[in-house]
């Protein structure tokens, strides 16, 4: 298993529910956490709710700075930023969590991206990059309880570069109950983000937060 230990993690949009549950998970873990945001006092304000030693600043320098970069951004935000971090976020690893969804009467459902899906997107944008995609289905307010000691769930990793998805797959097991599953190369992350939308209509039924689990392996 590759070592993360040291890793500083930083992340994109790190203010939303989403960046705040890893932030908190990452910073419980031990690793350094920056905490990104358009604003660098929402990015302070959330850094410190989060406690653990996490910090705050402006996207472009966590961009910079964090030797792990999580984009944790709406689906309409994602390309316009990622196109404006080209430069600061060369030569590291770029993670995504994105799922592009709509919403309408009968719920979640996926939309079509031009590139295939958001991670492939955020490849396109980011050349220099070694882009994994992962953390489609963590549910952030599992992540934000006090109360859940273990996350019960495979975080399911994509990507081209093996060394970038291991080393992705080692960070997802920072958090206590989950495992990192090679989920195969990035022109199959279309389906792991519009599966969310099938998880969301579970939820809704069930009244869960529900993960998945891949047997036999
Ligand atoms: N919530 C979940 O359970 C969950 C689970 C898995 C994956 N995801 C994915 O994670 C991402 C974030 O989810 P979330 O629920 O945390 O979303 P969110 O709260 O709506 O947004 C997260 C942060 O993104 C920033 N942002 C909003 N619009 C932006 C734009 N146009 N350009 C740049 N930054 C923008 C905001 O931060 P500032 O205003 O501070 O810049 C906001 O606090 C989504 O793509 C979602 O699909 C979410």
């Amino acid at each position: 298993m590759t070592d993360v230990s040291k890793l500083s993690i930083g992340i994109l949009g790190g203010t939303g529910d989403q960046g705040k549950g890893l932030a908190r998970r990452f910073a419980l873990a031990g690793h350094p956490v920056l905490i990104g945001s358009r604003n660098a006092q929402r990015a302070q304000e959330a850094a410190e709710s989060i406690g653990a030693g996490a910090t705050g600043a402006e996207n472009a320098d966590v961009a910079r700075r964090a030797d792990i970069v999580i984009v944790a951004v709406p689906y309409e935000g994602h390309k316009a930023l990622l196109e404006s971090l080209r430069d600061e976020l060369a030569g590291k690893i770029v993670v995504d969590c994105v799922n592009p969804l709509g919403f309408d009467k009968k719920g979640a459902y996926a939309l079509p991206v031009e590139e295939g899906s958001a991670a492939q997107q955020a490849a396109a944008v980011l050349p220099d990059s070694r882009v994994v995609a992962a953390f489609h289905h963590v549910s952030a307010v599992l992540l934000l309880d006090p109360e859940v000691e273990k996350v019960d769930l495979d975080v399911l990793v994509l990507g081209d570069d093996r060394e970038a998805t291991d080393t992705v797959q080692a960070l997802a097991e920072a958090i206590p109950g989950v495992r990192g599953v090679y989920g195969g190369r990035l022109r199959n992350a279309h389906q792991i983000e519009a599966l969310t939308a099938n998880i969301i209509s579970i939820n809704r039924r069930y009244k869960a937060h529900a993960g998945i689990r891949i047997t036999d392996i």
